[in-house]
């Protein structure tokens, strides 16, 4: 309890950070940078521009429910024009502004957009993401131990990045790429922040995750998954050294190669 509040009285000192920059707000390719949507600029200026690789995300605020519509690409997750070319086997980084929660996993995730011609058309609820990384507890315990969330940030204002790997053998195309943080500081409470851009891969790969690997959401997670609905203050997290991490396993781009549907 005395962490909880110890945790909660940081959360409110850093909240104006929060409010000035919160979630996913570039893109990097090598040297080459994206720029995503902000939502404390104007929307007029972003949203619909031809530039504009992410989708739309109108706030910083978390979502709460596993039902959400928003928590595949945010809300109102609003198509982009534009795509992030990589090669697969290339790396996708991802750039956060002032993330400052600390504990619960993270997720990267790919849907092909191919069944609906090209990513403007997607409907994000209807896209069949897999996922391709996965970050959870790094050490210790559930309670206090370390989290990669809380690691791969530098505390100091300075961005916080996570690359990917995109899978060398996955089918070329256009593809939605969207990073989830799970945030879960809170008992029972979880907060998920989902973003989502459009990638076009390039490469001479086949490979397609089979149907298990493929989830919509919402549907992927449920509410009383122990993973999502946890309060990680009990006596029992505090000697805890595990944490399963929620929604299917990582593909790992070799599975299935010569199979497009099973
Ligand atoms: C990164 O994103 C922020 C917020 O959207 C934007 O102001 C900035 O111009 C971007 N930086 C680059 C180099 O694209
Ligand atoms: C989503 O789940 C929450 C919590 O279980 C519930 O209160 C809400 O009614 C649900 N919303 C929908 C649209 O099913
Ligand atoms: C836990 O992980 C962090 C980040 O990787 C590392 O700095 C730290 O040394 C690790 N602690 C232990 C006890 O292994
Ligand atoms: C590429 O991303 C992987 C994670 O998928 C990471 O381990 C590796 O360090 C990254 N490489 C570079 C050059 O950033
Ligand atoms: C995707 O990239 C290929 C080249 O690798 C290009 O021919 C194609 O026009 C691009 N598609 C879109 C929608 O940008
Ligand atoms: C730790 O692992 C056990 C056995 O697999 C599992 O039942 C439990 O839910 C895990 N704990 C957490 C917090 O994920």
């Amino acid at each position: 309890m005395i962490i909880n509040l110890v945790l909660a009285a940081f959360l409110v000192l850093v909240q104006p950070l929060v409010g000035a920059h919160g979630g996913l707000a570039n893109y990097t390719v090598g040297d080459v940078w994206y720029r995503g949507y902000d939502p404390n600029e104007p929307a007029a200026e972003q949203q619909g521009q031809s530039w504009m690789v992410q989708r739309i995300w109108a706030s910083i605020d978390p979502i709460f429910h596993v039902n959400d519509t928003g928590l595949a690409c945010n809300t109102p997750g609003t198509t982009a024009n534009s795509y992030i070319p990589i090669a697969a086997g290339d790396n996708l980084t991802a750039v956060y502004w002032y993330w400052l929660h600390p504990v619960g996993p993270m997720s990267i995730w790919l849907a092909d957009c191919s069944p609906f011609g090209k990513c403007e058309h997607a409907d994000p609820n209807k896209l069949e993401f897999f996922k391709i990384a996965e970050e959870g507890l790094l050490n210790g315990t559930v309670t206090e131990g370390m989290w990669f969330q809380k690691a791969f940030q530098h505390w100091d204002g300075t961005p916080d990045l996570w690359p990917v790997r995109i899978p060398e053998t996955i089918k070329p195309g256009l593809y939605v790429v969207r990073h989830e943080i799970l945030s879960l500081h809170i008992e029972n409470k979880p907060q998920f922040y989902p973003e989502c851009a459009h990638l076009n891969i390039s490469g001479t790969g086949s490979a397609v995750p089979p149907k298990d690997y493929r989830v919509k959401f919402p549907g992927a997670y449920q509410d009383d998954d122990p993973s999502i609905n946890i309060d990680i203050y009990t006596d029992e997290m505090r000697e805890t050294t595990n944490y399963t991490i929620p929604g299917p396993p990582v593909w790992d781009g070799l599975m299935n190669k010569y199979c497009a549907d099973c």
